[in-house]
């Protein structure tokens, strides 16, 4: 599949430069449990919310929540957001990165497994994860609460219909793609 070769050889490349000049900033392509470290570009960042229809009454969630970016920017827009980040290194600079942006208060880290996170209290979970995390996820997605919406970078839910797909054409670099789904999801038929 391209976009997964993209996601290796972004890996790959990518991140071998970056750490070589400043090894305490995350590198794109650095190790994580079940997968690498590759930033959502902002401008999908802010896409992804917009498709979710983030407001100060929704709670956000981010599994493997990466330097923050997508928690950062629904604490922007009001609503309390939570990063589950297996990585330590990246919870902390997550919680550098929400103070510096003056979302410290609505935007919380936690140092955890994503498989093992509770999900239930969430409205919205904004993702960039593979399909395989996604598959493994999946029974819990479907236990959560009709309305919740969930947005990912870049990869589908396996047998799931999209609500909506949106993509960008600016700024993106690789990742310009968007998927929206609304519990109780849709079969693929
Ligand atoms: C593709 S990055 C996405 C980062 C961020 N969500 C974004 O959109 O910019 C995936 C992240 O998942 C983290 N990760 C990998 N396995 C994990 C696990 N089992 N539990 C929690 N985080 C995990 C990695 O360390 C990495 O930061």
């Amino acid at each position: 599949m391209p976009r997964l070769f993209a996601f290796a050889l972004a890996a790959l490349l990518g991140g071998t430069a970056a750490f070589a000049q400043n090894p305490s900033e995350p590198y794109v392509g650095q190790p994580g449990k079940d997968v690498v470290w590759v930033p959502t570009p902002h401008t999908l960042t802010e896409k992804m919310l917009d498709m979710a229809k983030v407001t100060s009454k929704d709670f956000v969630m981010d599994l493997g929540s990466g330097d923050g970016r997508n928690v950062i920017a629904a604490a922007k827009r009001g609503a309390r957001a939570l990063g589950v980040e297996y990585e330590a290194q990246l919870v902390q600079i997550s919680r550098k990165n929400a103070q510096a942006a003056g979302v410290g208060d609505k935007a919380q880290f936690v140092q955890g497994d994503m498989f093992e996170a509770d999900i239930s209290q969430a409205t919205v979970l904004a993702l960039f994860l593979l399909p395989d995390n996604l598959r493994r996820l999946k029974p819990k997605f479907e236990k959560l609460k009709p309305g919740t919406r969930i947005v990912t970078n870049g990869f589908e839910i396996d047998g799931w219909e999209a609500k909506e797909i949106a993509r960008i054409d600016k700024d993106c670099g690789g990742w310009c793609t968007a998927y929206l789904y609304i519990l109780p999801a849709r079969a693929k038929e």
